[in-house]
């Protein structure tokens, strides 16, 4: 793998975080899936194990699901198998995603990033979101609000990112201290079209396209 990171799972991958955490994610999910920006072909990337990308697929789109996990992917094709959807419609593949060519079918309409840059190493965000803007016409992205506020669902989610394990936390410290989405989006020069924020202003929903 050149300039990017090697596949890799964390033992909270594939079952655990496929039952546990990525139903916790269902509100979210289905938010990403009704507003997403037009068109038939969608990148997941860093799509865990595939909830947010069945969802996408049951609205009639063709989606990849790209994530580093192997755990991960491998839990994703077993549930899309299960669910009776696959081909052409919902595949998926181990990659880091800062490597993705454009495919030869030229760029994604839309490319989805739900809860994956604030747990990433600091170069690796703008590595990924830079790729993201390269094979995918506009990109959705997802992630926490920085400052977090501090009511009840700031307090959970410093909570749920304490009980991720002490690197994970360091990586959302980080990605807090250097004010979160925005200075990366100006970093890798996109252009965002709209921004909103979600569940009692923890989260940011951003859809930008590049320059
Ligand atoms: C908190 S999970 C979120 C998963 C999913 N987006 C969801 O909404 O359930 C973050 C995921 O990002 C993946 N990830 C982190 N860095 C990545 C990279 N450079 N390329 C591909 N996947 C990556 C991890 O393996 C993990 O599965």
């Amino acid at each position: 793998m050149t300039g990017g990171r090697t596949p890799r799972s964390t033992p909270y991958d594939g079952p655990i975080y496929g039952r546990w955490v990525e139903p916790m994610l269902a509100g979210v999910h289905g938010f990403v899936a009704e507003r997403l920006p037009s068109g038939p072909r969608v990148l997941d990337a860093c799509c865990g194990t595939g909830g947010l990308a069945r969802r996408i697929a049951g609205t009639g789109r063709r989606v990849v699901g790209v994530d580093l996990s192997p755990k991960n992917i491998a839990y994703a094709q077993r549930r899309a198998a299960d669910a009776g959807i696959g081909g052409d419609r919902l595949s998926f593949e181990v990659a880091d995603v800062a490597t993705l060519a454009v495919p030869a079918e030229g760029p994604y309409d839309v490319a989805t990033v739900v809860l994956a840059i604030h747990e990433m190493p600091t170069a690796a965000r703008a590595r990924v979101l830079g790729a993201l803007f390269t094979v995918a016409r506009r990109v959705m992205i997802v992630d926490f609000s920085t400052p977090m506020p501090w009511n009840l669902a700031g307090l959970k989610t410093r909570m749920a990112e304490v009980a991720a394990g002490r690197t994970h936390f360091a990586a959302f410290r980080d990605y807090q201290r250097r004010g979160g989405l925005a200075p990366l989006l100006a970093d890798v020069e996109a252009t965002v079209e709209s921004e909103r924020s979600l569940d009692g202003g923890t989260l940011r929903v951003v859809v930008a396209s590049a320059n």
